[in-house]
């Protein structure tokens, strides 16, 4: 019998129950106690970043890193027509203006020429995605920030443990943003993190999770009742999620070294198929190390990787293509502005097929491999 094998499975790695009836028995079950604690202090480690706040998704922490930006009506945010909703919307729920740029062929990261080219008295930041858990140009980007005092924020929804040149995603900006959703390397079901780099926005962002209160300060006893004192929202998650998320993060040199494995196993068995001009393999960008995120072929056009999907799923295997650009959806023809034809945002989104991976693939990587190999050769 053919076994399906799906895009993604989420596992449990060890003491994920375990730590949800410790909370339980802890008896808080709100947020902000002992796990969101726990969690924060290694997700610190684990991006190097000053300060770390968990939130119930990475949505969560793009919304508050456009309040830290203090965007309003008028104001626009470069970033990458080739990303998630999410980092997006976040800008328009500001009342603020998308401001979408092409990206680099041989990145898939925004293209940091074309967001030089793209600044204007208007823009007030620059949101750049980690595309694949590969860090964009942050140097290029930050000398961009600097000489027109923009805000730099991170989207590093997939890129929790990557590096650029030696250096931790979630601490390459002011602020970073991660996701913990079930398709991540680290999971907690939905979940997510805002990282800080800037001490001056520390306490505004305790202040915008907790529904724009300063309970925080109240319970660390630095004011003696709390208040409604800026604009937020409910953004904190609670104990049982951050539970299970701190059984993760603590498997999270497991976790990354097997995902790496599969990463790897991909990129040999594909090799041959590159040589061969039928498809390029996942880009690992200049300066930067992954995470094991994510691995994805590209083919030579929309026909041939619609022929691919279909033909993998007649497998029971489920392949899917990514992101549908932000510059030509509905919304973002209505909220947005785009910079002119972004045609390496167009070929990618519609050539760009992504292949199962998941902590517990184990031997169903072979099954893979041989079904893409099967349909690759009569491409
Ligand atoms: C680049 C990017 N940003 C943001 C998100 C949203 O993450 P979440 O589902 O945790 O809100 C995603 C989700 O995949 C993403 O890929």
């Amino acid at each position: 019998m053919v076994r399906h094998i799906p895009f993604n499975r989420p596992s449990l790695i060890g003491n994920e129950i375990k730590y949800i009836r410790d909370a339980v028995r802890l008896g808080q079950l709100a947020g902000d106690g002992t796990y969101t604690g726990k969690c924060q202090d290694v997700i610190c480690t684990l991006t190097a970043a000053r300060k770390s706040l968990i939130t119930h998704s990475c949505t969560a922490a793009l919304e508050m890193a456009a309040v830290l930006c203090d965007l309003g009506s008028g104001d626009e945010v470069i970033m990458p027509s080739f990303t998630f909703v999410s980092t997006a919307n976040a800008v328009v729920l500001r009342g603020a203006t998308p401001v979408f740029v092409d990206i680099d062929p041989l990145t898939l990261n925004m293209d940091p020429a074309e967001v030089a080219k793209h600044v204007t008295p208007q823009t007030r930041a620059i949101f750049a995605v980690h595309y694949a858990g590969f860090p964009a140009d942050m140097d290029a980007l930050a000398e961009i920030a600097k000489a027109h005092d923009l805000m730099l924020v991170e989207d590093a929804a997939q890129a929790l443990g990557a590096t650029y040149k030696g250096r931790l995603a979630g601490s390459l900006g002011d602020m970073a943003t991660l996701s913990f959703h079930e398709t991540k390397n680290i999971i907690s079901g939905e979940g997510g993190a805002l990282t800080l780099n800037r001490e001056d926005l520390f306490e505004r962002a305790e202040i915008i999770r907790e529904k724009g209160t300063n309970r925080s300060q109240f319970f660390r006893g630095q004011v003696d009742k709390y208040t409604w004192v800026d604009v937020g929202s409910s953004y904190l998650p609670g104990e049982l999620i951050a539970a299970y998320l701190f059984a993760q993060l603590e498997a999270h040199s497991t976790i990354l070294a097997r995902r790496q494995a599969i990463f790897d196993t991909y990129m040999e068995a594909f090799a041959p198929f590159e040589e061969l001009g039928k498809i390029t393999r996942t880009k690992t960008p200049p300066h930067c190390v992954g995470n094991g995120h994510m691995f994805y072929l590209q083919l030579p056009d929309l026909k041939a990787r619609t022929r691919f999907i279909k033909e993998m799923g007649e497998r029971d295997i489920n392949t899917p293509f990514h992101y549908v650009p932000l510059h030509s959806a509905p919304a973002g023809l209505k909220f947005g502005r785009t910079t002119g034809p972004l045609p390496c945002t167009d070929h990618v989104a519609d050539t760009l097929v992504r292949l199962p991976m998941y902590f517990d693939l184990g031997p169903d990587i072979e099954t893979v491999i041989g079904a893409a190999s099967e349909i690759l050769q009569t491409l």
